[in-house]
């Protein structure tokens, strides 16, 4: 009786831990928000970030503001605002989310990047803006289009960029399924 005791219970642990191992993903959030402690030194770290306290907890810790336009004097004639991350929102801290705003100068762009961790929404709000994604190897398909104040999605990983095709300045939002898409451009990737 004992023997088949024994064996039941190794064959319900293995069970059990196959499937804790086939269900391993983020851990869920057991609270509202967890909001990273910043600039904090510590000996010891854990998986992710300390919290802050919640009673310490603004409304500005939910906030930031992109209504700034971005300053676009350079080589490419554009510019990425990124105040709305984890980083600078720490409210946002573990959520998977984050918020750019780009500003385009007439003839200016993005040259082609790729975001190794996030797909991709674009809402263009002003101006007229060439938008367009290829697939990957053997097809290599391009996708693109004329985009004036609607949407265009970007699939995580694959290779994209915009160009301001107006003669005004354009200005597009987008959102990204990541805290920290990444963003590798294929030219200081390639050209190193
Ligand atoms: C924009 O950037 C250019 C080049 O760095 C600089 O000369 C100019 O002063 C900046 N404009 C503003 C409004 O900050
Ligand atoms: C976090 O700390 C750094 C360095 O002190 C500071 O520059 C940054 O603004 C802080 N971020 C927030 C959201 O308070």
């Amino acid at each position: 009786m004992e023997g088949v005791v024994n064996s039941f219970l190794v064959t319900f642990s293995l069970l059990a831990l196959a499937s804790m191992l086939a269900s391993a993903s983020d851990p869920s959030s057991l609270q509202d928000f967890c909001l990273t402690l910043n600039g904090t030194n510590h000996n010891v770290f854990v998986n992710g970030n300390f919290c802050k306290d919640p009673k310490l907890v603004t409304a500005d810790d939910f906030f930031s503001g992109l209504d700034n336009a971005g300053n676009t004097s350079n080589a490419v004639g554009s510019r990425v605002t990124t105040t709305v991350n984890a980083d600078q929102i720490l409210g946002l801290d573990k959520l998977g989310i984050s918020l750019v705003r780009i500003d385009y100068a007439p003839n200016g762009g993005l040259t082609p990047h790729t975001h190794p961790r996030a797909t991709e929404v674009l809402v263009v709000t002003k101006g007229k803006l060439y938008v367009d994604f290829v697939t990957s190897n053997p097809d290599n398909h391009l996708f693109a289009k004329v985009r004036r104040e609607e949407v265009f999605v970007f699939l995580v990983c694959l290779i994209h960029f915009q160009f301001n095709i107006g003669n005004t300045d354009a200005v597009a939002f987008a959102g990204l399924s990541s805290q920290n898409p990444g963003v590798a451009t294929i030219g200081s990737s390639v050209w190193v």
